[in-house]
């Protein structure tokens, strides 16, 4: 009964193994993230997001996105931040003011792509 027991158990911590080396690999890749090697997402997401940018974020960032309740997002105003802070922002938003995380929506990569269609002037 024992011997049998183990060998129910043993393949399951190997999947539980297999997970954690995974999910480590995955905290590596993570902190090695660079907003410059983001993949574009593929074409009709990209246009779901530039519609959000255009709803969502130009409520508070303006239509043109010059700015209202929150800063402009034209290219001069973001050239002195990195693409760090901007992807963080946009992502995890800015606790204590009314930029919201918009990680439920938008993922890293996507806000990397969104960061340089700003910086581009769209
Ligand atoms: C409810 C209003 C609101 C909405 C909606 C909003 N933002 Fe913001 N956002 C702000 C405010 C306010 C700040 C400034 C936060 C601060 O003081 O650091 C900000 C900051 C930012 C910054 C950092 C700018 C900088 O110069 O540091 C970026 C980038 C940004 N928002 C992008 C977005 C994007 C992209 C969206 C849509 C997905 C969005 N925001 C939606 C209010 C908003």
């Amino acid at each position: 009964m024992r011997a049998r027991g183990l060998w129910m158990v043993r393949p399951l911590s190997a999947v539980a193994f297999a997970t954690m080396a995974m999910a480590a690999a995955m905290a590596t890749v993570a902190a090695g993230w660079a907003a410059d090697h983001a993949v574009a997402p593929p074409a009709p997401r990209q246009s779901e997001l530039l519609y959000l940018l255009r709803q969502d974020c130009g409520s508070c960032h303006g239509l043109t996105l010059k700015g209202g309740l929150g800063p402009p997002l034209l290219p001069e105003a973001l050239a002195a931040r990195s693409d760090e802070d901007l992807v963080a922002a946009i992502v995890e938003g800015r606790p204590g003011t009314p930029m919201p995380p918009w990680g439920f929506e938008i993922s890293r990569d996507e806000a990397a792509w969104l960061v340089r269609r700003l910086r581009e002037g769209l």
